[in-house]
């Protein structure tokens, strides 16, 4: 069996740092699970099917990746689908304190699935899910952020 990653995030919705980070990934591991995951911190825009489409069409090109979404731990996933590994991206050392908090928990539920961050391309160190609603909301340009399919469905929900 080929090495296997899990991929996890809230997705809501996918940026091209996010993709970044999933391309490079699927470079190094055979495989890689995109999964949608409930972070209870946070009020998603985005219904967990819309964020599975929206990720569907824009990794659709990376033949090593599958997408799924899942309500539980991670660490749960993780094993179900017999994944070795996890990848976060780190942005800046503004997200080291977070990650390592959840690194530190994941690590305690099942110390064999270890993580990997992806350093985000310079480009992106700044971009996050909430910036991106942020500009969207009030009109602002958000092309060089997200795929084009990404941008059309944020400006559908910011119309209503
Ligand atoms: O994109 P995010 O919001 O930074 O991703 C965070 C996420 C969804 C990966 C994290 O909240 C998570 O793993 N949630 C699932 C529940 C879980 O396993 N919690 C234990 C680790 S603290």
């Amino acid at each position: 069996m080929g090495s296997i990653a899990v991929c996890p995030g809230s997705f809501d919705p996918i940026t091209y740092g996010h993709l970044d980070i999933i391309t490079r990934g699927a470079k190094v591991f055979d495989e890689v699970y995109v999964v949608v995951l409930n972070n209870s911190s946070k009020n998603p825009l985005f219904s967990v099917e819309e964020r599975i489409e929206l990720i569907k069409e824009v990794t659709k090109g990376i033949p090593n990746v599958k997408v799924d979404s899942f309500q539980g731990l991670l660490m749960d996933y993780a094993k179900r689908v017999q994944a070795s590994a996890i990848i976060r991206g780190l942005r800046a050392v503004s997200d080291f304190e977070y990650e390592m908090q959840i690194t530190s928990m994941n690590r305690v539920l099942n110390d064999d699935i270890e993580t990997f961050f992806i350093m985000t391309n310079n480009q992106y160190s700044f971009l996050s899910s909430s910036i991106v609603k942020e500009v969207a909301k009030y009109n602002g340009d958000i092309s060089e952020l997200v795929p084009p399919i990404v941008e059309t469905g944020l400006r559908a929900k910011f119309a209503k």
